[in-house]
């Protein structure tokens, strides 16, 4: 009997999270909760609420694994509740899970690690930010302390757009309570990188570095989103580099949260700034990447269902490392026309059946009609992943396939990894 795995989310995360998950021959029945209509190809949609629901399912179904996908179930406690349920669960509890929900809390344990990071001053008053926004030079960073789906970060080119940030988060509360504190940020430069490693609160397994394209447009315009394309691995990053990162950064901070008795079991993301001081880190999160996940996972050879297991029972030293990736992979979000701001949802997704065999589609934001259509239901659609044996090859073929599919005001970015083959 194979082991019955529930996925929490419905994003393209998930979507791969499954597809990788649904090659082991250690699985018998995949479920996703939510889901959309891509996962449910591979896993049984399960409808679920609330926290609440979702143990009650997970148990239901007698869950052997339950694998947790997006932040928000992770801060309010999911993984706290399945383990008093008795479920073995991928996922870090709430309190490890500050380090993503509490950006304040991040810098605290950075600081005590050692673990290099920018400059920063943590307020909670109008009056003491105006005061600390003196000892800043122009551009700084303005971040709410905690969750804020991804907006919360303030790029402040002068004194004004700080206090004008500052009081939208401290005084008007936009956030809530997330902008009730907020992290004042010197601003690094350089090449953003992420580091996803998998973490048992002990031993450290990094992934395939990746490069994630958060703003809308090509050039690295327009607003930030949830995330338009993604490549990986990362040339900068080599198997040098990648043994700084761990060992100036990851491992102090994984020991760091096991020593304060919150070990952090599932995963450790680092986003990075490489600059000339070395990898600075720019952000932590307890959880897998989105869109990284779905470039970075199509490049691994083990198993992920021995791996996730392994986190999951606090076994990971008995899995060997890693080789480096021997392929490459390029991800090109298709998202809906106007994300992200306002746009329209239920449209026909054309073309699927034409998308040659050598590239991957994750589906995102998408549902099936009574008919069995594929229809459009979010903001970021689709993501089609090309791999190769370089990035260009990679990138030929996710292109291709991206432009086998259509729907109405389709938008996407032509540059993901771009900058990787051409000289800008
Ligand atoms: P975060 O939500 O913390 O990942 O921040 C969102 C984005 O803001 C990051 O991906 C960076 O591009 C940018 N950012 C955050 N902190 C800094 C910083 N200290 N210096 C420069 N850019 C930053
Ligand atoms: N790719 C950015 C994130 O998952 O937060």
């Amino acid at each position: 009997m194979g082991m019955r795995i529930l996925v929490v989310g419905g994003g393209g995360r998930e979507h791969a999270l499954v597809w990788k998950l649904a090659q082991s021959p250690k699985v018998g029945t995949l479920f996703c909760a939510p889901g959309n209509a891509g996962t449910a190809t591979l896993a049984e949609p399960v409808p679920a609420a609330d926290l609440k629901e979702l143990v009650a399912a997970a148990t239901r179904l007698r869950a052997d694994l339950v694998v947790v996908g997006p932040e928000a179930p992770l801060a309010a406690g999911l993984a706290d509740r399945l383990t008093e349920a008795g479920v073995p669960v991928f996922g870090p509890t709430a309190a490890a899970a500050r380090i993503e929900s509490s950006k304040a809390w991040a810098k605290e344990v950075m600081a005590e690690a050692g673990v290099p990071t920018a400059r920063a001053v943590i307020v909670d008053r109008l009056d003491a930010a105006r005061d600390a926004l003196e000892d800043f030079a122009f551009p700084m960073v303005v971040k709410a302390d905690g969750l804020a789906a991804g907006k919360g970060v303030v790029i402040a080119e002068s004194r004004a757009d700080a206090e004008a940030a500052l009081t939208s988060m401290l005084l008007d509360r936009t956030f809530g309570a997330a902008g009730g504190r907020v992290v004042l940020e010197e601003h690094l430069t350089g090449r953003e990188v992420s580091v996803l490693a998998l973490t048992d609160g002990e031993t450290v397994l990094p992934l395939p570095p990746a490069c994630d394209y958060k703003r809308a447009y090509d050039n690295d315009r327009g607003p930030n989103t949830g995330g338009m394309g993604a490549y990986a691995p990362v040339p900068v990053m080599d198997g040098a580099l990648l043994q700084t990162v761990i060992g100036s950064i990851l491992e102090p901070t994984v020991r760091a949260l096991t020593a304060r008795s919150t070990p952090l079991r599932g995963v450790l993301y680092a986003g990075l700034m490489l600059n000339a001081n070395g990898p600075q880190v720019l952000e932590f999160n307890a959880r897998f990447g989105d869109p990284e996940t779905q470039v970075v996972l199509p490049l691994l050879d083990a198993d992920l269902t021995g791996l996730l297991a392994a986190v999951a029972a606090g076994d990971l030293k008995a899995v060997p490392p890693q080789p480096p990736p021997t392929s490459a992979a390029v991800g090109v979000v298709l998202a809906a026309g106007g994300y992200p701001g306002q746009y329209q949802t239920g449209l026909p997704i054309e073309g699927l059946e034409d998308v040659p065999e050598d590239a991957l589609v994750f589906h995102a934001g998408t549902q099936l009609d009574d008919y069995g259509r594929v229809l459009t239901a979010g903001g970021r659609v689709l993501t089609v992943v090309g791999r190769g044996t370089n990035l260009a090859a990679a990138r030929d073929r996710a292109y291709a396939g991206a432009d086998a599919i259509s729907f109405p005001d389709l938008q996407l970015r032509r540059d993901i990894a771009l900058r990787e083959i051409m000289p800008q």
